[in-house]
């Protein structure tokens, strides 16, 4: 009786760390700085109703994948992949998920220090008085063109995640996103609940909620969907990665679960306080291209007393957050490389780390840093090839590797430990081996039609 008892508490505070450990890489810019983004380049209303759509059907089916092939095998992608189906082409997944960590981090660590640049920015009152669009956007312009700054940024990003990967400290770090990301939650539903009293609020709330299904295309649903896969970290392997680490009884679907509904509901809350705010500055909700929050949260604070220390605290935890995504994106190539190749934990936290900057100076310097790169948005790129459609192309292999290969029946032995009864099967199975597939491969032939 005693050792049950403490069993099941074990569990239980395993399955928290868990959950936050799995919440810190979701949340991150993926929520607060990509979501409200494109949402505002893809017709508003109806890409959020798109994009939970997508959420709700593949990605938590999706999810539950990763996490159960995790927590089958216990290792990275690649070892896990080759433990369950050794010597076969699969492996290629845990590679492709090799690279795109690293093409992700690199362009992310660049967004990622704009944040880092604004915590300095706002806390230097850089925002005080009178705070207009035109103003902070002649700020971001200026400021995302400077060269020096954004690669010095830049570096400090990947350096912070380099340093901590190297020396895995990942429990402090758990403890500090115990602590921060609650704060962060709770400073989000404040500014919203400034944002939507502010005047004209309603105008922005029209263009983010009330779907116009004249904007409806392909594009939309392209774009959703990549951005449900980018926002919950699935198609690269980190939720393998992670689930390598959860207790067999725990119980994977609601774990799945709660890692979804945070995520989804920090990006909608996210846009509850960009839109309303947005309107109120008197600009079109489809303004603003990847500086958008950063032209707009300046204007929010303005419009609280003390909005300043407001702004500094934000801009911190935002960067906490990034952080905390930063981590999962270089864990994904780290652990390749010291499980499979033998590397040190610190030669391949230093390789990586390197490539990452490396690849992302010249996304760093294409929001006006240097013309060429600027002209060949290459920033775009990197979040379209590697954000997008790898992620789309990781989640579909997934789904074919679990729904057909490892096979349906031995995936559920997997979620039935933790979860004898799992409600949800019909519609996972159905998910995983026709919906999802079907609906990533239709939406991938339709990117050749718009390229093309
Ligand atoms: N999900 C993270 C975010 O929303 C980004 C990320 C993508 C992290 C893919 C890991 C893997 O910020």
């Amino acid at each position: 009786m005693e050792n049950q008892e403490t069993n099941a508490r074990g569990t239980w505070g395993s399955k928290i760390a868990f959950i936050f450990a799995a919440a810190g890489s979701a949340i991150g810019l993926g929520n607060i700085w990509r979501f409200p983004t494109q949402v505002s380049q893809n017709g508003g209303a109806v890409f959020v109703l798109v994009y939970i759509i997508a959420v709700a059907l593949i990605g938590l089916t999706v999810m539950l994948a990763e996490l159960t092939i995790g927590r089958h095998a216990q290792k990275n992608p690649v070892g896990a992949i080759e433990h369950i189906k050794p010597r076969s082409p699969w492996k290629l997944f845990g590679y492709l998920g090799v690279i795109t960590g690293v093409c992700i981090l690199s362009f992310y660590s660049v967004a990622a220090g704009w944040a880092v640049g604004y915590m300095v920015k706002t806390a230097s009152g850089a925002f005080r008085g009178e705070v207009t669009g035109q103003m902070t956007d002649r700020i971001f312009t200026e400021f995302s063109a400077d060269p020096l700054q954004v690669i010095l940024l830049l570096a400090i990003i990947v350096g912070l995640t380099t340093f901590i990967i190297s020396r895995g400290v990942k429990k402090g770090i758990e403890r500090w996103t115990k602590i921060l990301m609650p704060i962060l939650f709770v400073l989000i539903i404040f500014l919203a609940i400034r944002a939507l009293t502010l005047p004209g609020a309603g105008k922005g709330l029209v263009f983010y909620l009330k779907p116009d299904f004249s904007k409806f295309s392909g594009t939309v649903v392209l774009f959703a969907l990549g951005q449900a896969f980018f926002s919950l970290s699935l198609g690269m392997g980190t939720m393998i990665t992670y689930g390598s680490y959860i207790s067999k009884s725990d119980n994977l679907v609601s774990s799945a679960g709660w890692v979804t509904f945070s995520d989804t509901l920090i990006a909608i809350l996210a846009g509850m306080i960009i839109f309303p705010t947005l309107a109120f500055s008197g600009q079109p909700g489809d303004v603003g291209g990847v500086g958008l929050i950063y032209k707009i949260f300046p204007i929010i604070f303005s419009q609280i007393p003390g909005g300043y220390i407001f702004g500094t605290l934000f801009f911190a935890l935002i960067s906490v957050a990034a952080l905390t995504s930063t981590i999962s994106l270089l864990e994904v190539p780290v652990a390749y490389l010291v499980d499979e190749k033998n590397w040190s934990r610190t030669k391949a936290a230093l390789g990586i780390g390197t490539l990452a900057f490396v690849l992302g100076v010249p996304s760093a310097l294409s929001s006006g840093g240097t013309q060429i790169f600027t002209k060949l948005r290459i920033f775009y790129w990197f979040d379209f090839i590697f954000g997008n459609i790898s992620l789309a192309v990781g989640a579909l292999l997934i789904c074919v590797f679990v729904g057909y290969v490892w096979g349906v029946k031995k995936a559920l032995q997997e979620v039935f430990s933790g979860n004898p009864r799992f409600k949800l099967k019909p519609f996972w199975v159905f998910s995983l081996k026709f919906l999802s597939p079907i609906a990533i491969i239709i939406i991938l032939i339709f990117i050749k039609t718009i390229a093309g």
